[in-house]
């Protein structure tokens, strides 16, 4: 009896982990992209998993009212978006996909709103949309067919899904914006903001951000590469991003200048609590001399003094690099022939003064990371 008992809770367990996460069917015949997005920061948007989400939620006014309304963003995947309402709860959605691979392929598009945008999913199953250069503006149905009374057969599609490849938004990284544009807090001031610029730049969110890297899309498919999924500030974001800053240094009549070129199309470091810096030191007859630390970094607040998000009413500063902007900083250090000049380029995901105030002490999200570095011989 107990056996028994013991059996169906089990099998009630199990069949509700599978009907719940939708993840795992894509897992069967995309593993690869499946792997690389258990890395992602898209996978680790709750609070049960991004350590610094949780710390402002704790200390967000909203917390006393129960009203998780960053679900919309942070949690979709467990957000009932027809009728708004949002639940925290620590469930394996919450956990493992947060932001689920359907989550993003069924946005159709994305609706322009002053506190923050609105992604409009496709209501069709089954239907996702992507992007592929060969395939552009065409809808990709399954069809099995066979030749030569059978023995061959020729698969088109995939046999689990329609894919629709005209969606624009796919190519050029709108489909982004739902959830990255910009947002204001109750106060009607927008905290953060991506400020995108697209300039004379080929580059676009998915070229930079989910580049072609190798391994197969699907298991019926072989390709020899696949998009990227994988985006995450902690682990992969210094080695694939770093190409896009690039440093220089000019010898002036005072000292010298390093230029930062950013190339992306977006301000560097958009959000409140990161902390991005230049650390400059030369190297000299077996010494290293550290020159003066330049802070980047857009500061918000209330009554002229930094405050937490949810409090400001304004920008108290702003040094943050924009999109496409060279930016150079100067020094009136005297260098000379033999010195090396060791210039990096980083950032704190949280600065240390925010860390302090909301009680981070993980030393992933505490510690300086390297963005990009040179060292110039003199
Ligand atoms: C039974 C296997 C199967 C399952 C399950 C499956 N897919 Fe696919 N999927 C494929 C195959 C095969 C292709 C490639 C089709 C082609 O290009 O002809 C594909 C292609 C895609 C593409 C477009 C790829 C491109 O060429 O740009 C996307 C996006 C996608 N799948 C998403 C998903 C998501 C999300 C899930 C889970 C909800 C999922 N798939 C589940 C087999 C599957
Ligand atoms: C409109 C969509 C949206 C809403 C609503 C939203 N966020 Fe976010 N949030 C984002 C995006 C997108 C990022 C990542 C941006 C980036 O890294 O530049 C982010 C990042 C963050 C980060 C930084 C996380 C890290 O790891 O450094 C914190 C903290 C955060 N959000 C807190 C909240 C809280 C608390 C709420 C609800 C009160 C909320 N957000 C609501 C979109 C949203
Ligand atoms: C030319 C390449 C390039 C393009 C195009 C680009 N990015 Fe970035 N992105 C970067 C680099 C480099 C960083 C690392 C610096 C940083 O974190 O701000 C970055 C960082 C980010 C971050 C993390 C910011 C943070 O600190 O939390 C988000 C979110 C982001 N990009 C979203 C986007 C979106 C959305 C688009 C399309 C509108 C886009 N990016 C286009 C290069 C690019
Ligand atoms: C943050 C949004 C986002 C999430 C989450 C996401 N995708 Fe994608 N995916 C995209 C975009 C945008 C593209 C188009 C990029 C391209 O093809 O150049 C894409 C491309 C693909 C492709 C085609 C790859 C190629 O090389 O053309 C497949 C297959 C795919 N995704 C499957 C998945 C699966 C499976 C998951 C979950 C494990 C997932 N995606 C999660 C945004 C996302
Ligand atoms: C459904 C909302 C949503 C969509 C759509 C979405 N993102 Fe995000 N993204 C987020 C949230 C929320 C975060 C921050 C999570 C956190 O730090 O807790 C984030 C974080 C990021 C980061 C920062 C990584 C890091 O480690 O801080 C990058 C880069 C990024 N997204 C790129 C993209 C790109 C490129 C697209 C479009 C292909 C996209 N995202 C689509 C919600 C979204």
């Amino acid at each position: 009896m107990k056996n028994w008992m013991t059996l169906l809770l089990l099998l009630a367990a199990s069949t509700q982990t599978h009907a719940t996460l939708e993840n795992t069917t894509c897992k069967s015949c995309h593993p690869v992209i499946y792997a690389e997005y258990q890395n992602s920061i898209h996978s680790k948007s709750s609070i049960y998993k991004d350590v610094v989400h949780k710390a402002v939620w704790d200390k967000h006014p909203a917390k006393a009212k129960g009203n998780y309304k960053c679900a919309k963003c942070h949690t979709p995947s467990d957000h009932d978006v027809m009728n708004g309402k949002s639940k925290l709860e620590d469930n394996d959605i919450q956990r493992t996909e947060p932001i689920s691979c359907q989550q993003c392929h069924k946005i159709q598009s994305v609706e322009k709103h002053t506190k923050a945008n609105k992604n409009i999913l496709i209501t069709k199953p089954k239907t996702f949309f992507s992007a592929d250069k060969v395939l552009k503006g065409t809808k990709v149905i399954f069809k099995e067919e066979s030749s030569f009374f059978g023995m061959f057969k020729k698969t088109t599609g995939s046999p689990y899904h329609d894919i629709d490849y005209s969606n624009e938004s796919y190519y050029n990284g709108d489909s982004c914006m739902g959830c990255h544009s910009h947002k204001q807090n109750g106060k009607g001031f927008v905290v953060c903001d991506l400020e995108v610029k697209q300039g004379d730049s080929k580059e676009s969110c998915v070229s930079c951000h989910l580049p072609q890297v190798q391994g197969s899309l699907a298991n019926q498919k072989e390709s020899s590469t696949h998009a990227f999924h994988g985006q995450s500030i902690h682990d992969s974001t210094p080695k694939l991003l770093s190409k896009y800053i690039k440093l220089s240094l000019k010898k002036n009549s005072n000292g010298f200048e390093v230029n930062i070129k950013n190339e992306a199309t977006h301000t560097l470091f958009p959000q409140p609590l990161r902390l991005n810096q230049l650390r400059v030191s030369i190297e000299r007859e077996g010494k290293v001399i550290d020159l003066k630390v330049e802070n980047f970094a857009r500061v918000i607040g209330t009554e002229g003094k930094a405050s937490m998000p949810w409090l400001a009413d304004a920008i108290i500063s702003d040094t943050s690099i924009k999109a496409l902007e060279t930016r150079t900083v100067n020094y009136n250090d005297v260098i000379k022939e033999g010195d090396i000049v060791v210039v990096q380029f980083g950032y704190y995901i949280v600065n240390p003064k925010s860390a302090k105030k909301l009680e981070i002490t993980d030393k992933k999200v505490t510690e300086f990371i390297i963005l990009t570095r040179k060292r110039f011989i003199i």
